[in-house]
């Protein structure tokens, strides 16, 4: 059944544990994330980004859920806007069987000029209340995305601040998600941490000047209901980055963001861990794969197959590794 974010995290919050959120694009995405729940009875959050819905078409997309809900009647799926930039992304995706949505108003809508204060609480405040009219959750988002080790806000997709920033800027402050969650009533937070999105987010093993658990406990402390989000929290194994490289990628040695530090956050108040990249990872090391092995090759489904189940076990691997297994 669909189910809203507000009620997965709630039960997530209730039962310790945390839940991955995997961005789809295509039914391959879709049955290899709901292949996984299925295997480790996990309950699901399935998310498109604006560029997911472009691609995939929002009646496409929304017929992809429905699909998910009807092949596994028994697991709950979540289906949220990933970065909404604006009212009318959030209603428009709200009119396609959304059960929640994230309004970003840590970025103006351009994507580019980090938003202030007033532009972000007035946003969110705005979706919050028409989305809690037809019991749909939203996401809000405090702080900046972007490197601490560059001091460079998050820009690879588009979806960040392009200039520098002081090292406060890139990370959320505690008293003023306080003041959001008041204002706003955000069912859910993301927050800055010095994660960033894609591959590319250290150039190191991350230890604490790097990434900045402490963000967490201190905001946790403040705020100990309320339903804390990582974003950028692709773990970009190094087998993945192997199997790339050995079929003929390109990808310079990077850094993820380590599964025992999400371990971590979950203990503080993590509920939702948004995982983009190591999706795509998995998926085009298969593709690869097939490519260099079968060169008389063309059939997609030779290598749409494996791609699959490289995802599927991925995502397998997370529900295990964050307790969200057997809580479908
Ligand atoms: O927010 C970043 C996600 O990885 C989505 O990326 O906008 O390229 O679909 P995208
Ligand atoms: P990754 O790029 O680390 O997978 O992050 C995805 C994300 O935060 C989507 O909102
Ligand atoms: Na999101
Ligand atoms: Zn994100």
């Amino acid at each position: 059944a669909l189910i809203s974010l507000r009620q997965l995290l709630d039960h997530a919050a209730e039962h310790g544990y945390g839940v991955p959120a995997f961005n789809i694009n295509n039914m391959e995405q879709m049955l290899a994330v709901m292949a996984a729940a299925k295997k480790t009875d996990s309950p699901v959050i399935l998310q498109a980004s604006r560029g997911a819905r472009a691609y995939a078409n929002d009646i496409v997309l929304k017929h992809l859920i429905m699909a998910a809900v009807e092949l596994y009647p028994d697991i709950p799926v979540c289906m949220h806007q990933d970065h909404g930039n604006s009212t009318e992304t959030c209603l428009s995706a709200i009119t396609n069987n959304f059960t929640s949505v994230m309004m970003d108003g840590s970025l103006k809508s351009d994507g580019k000029t980090p938003g202030d204060w007033e532009y972000n609480v007035g946003v969110t405040g705005k979706v919050v209340e028409m989305a809690h009219m037809v019991g749909v959750s939203v996401e809000g988002e405090l702080g900046v995305l972007g490197s601490l080790e560059t001091g460079k806000g998050d820009k690879e997709d588009g979806h960040g601040f392009e200039g520098t920033l002081a090292h406060d800027q890139l990370l959320t402050d505690p008293d003023q998600a306080v003041d959001f969650i008041g204002k706003t009533k955000v069912d859910a937070l993301a927050i800055a941490m010095g994660t960033s999105h894609g591959a590319y987010k250290f150039s190191r093993k991350p230890t604490g000047d790097i990434l900045a658990m402490h963000v967490i406990k201190d905001i946790n402390k403040r705020l100990p209901n309320t339903h804390l989000v990582m974003h950028g929290s692709s773990s970009v194994p190094q087998e993945l980055q192997d199997i790339i490289n050995q079929y003929g990628g390109e990808i310079p040695q990077t850094f993820g963001v380590p599964v025992e530090e999400i371990q971590e956050g979950i203990k503080y108040g993590v509920r939702k861990i948004n995982i983009d990249t190591d999706c795509r990872m998995a998926i085009t090391g298969q593709i690869r794969k097939v490519f260099a092995e079968k060169k008389g090759e063309f059939d997609p489904r030779s290598y749409l197959k494996p791609a699959i189940a490289a995802m599927q076990k991925l995502c397998e691997s997370r529900y295990e590794l964050f307790g969200t297994a057997g809580h479908a």
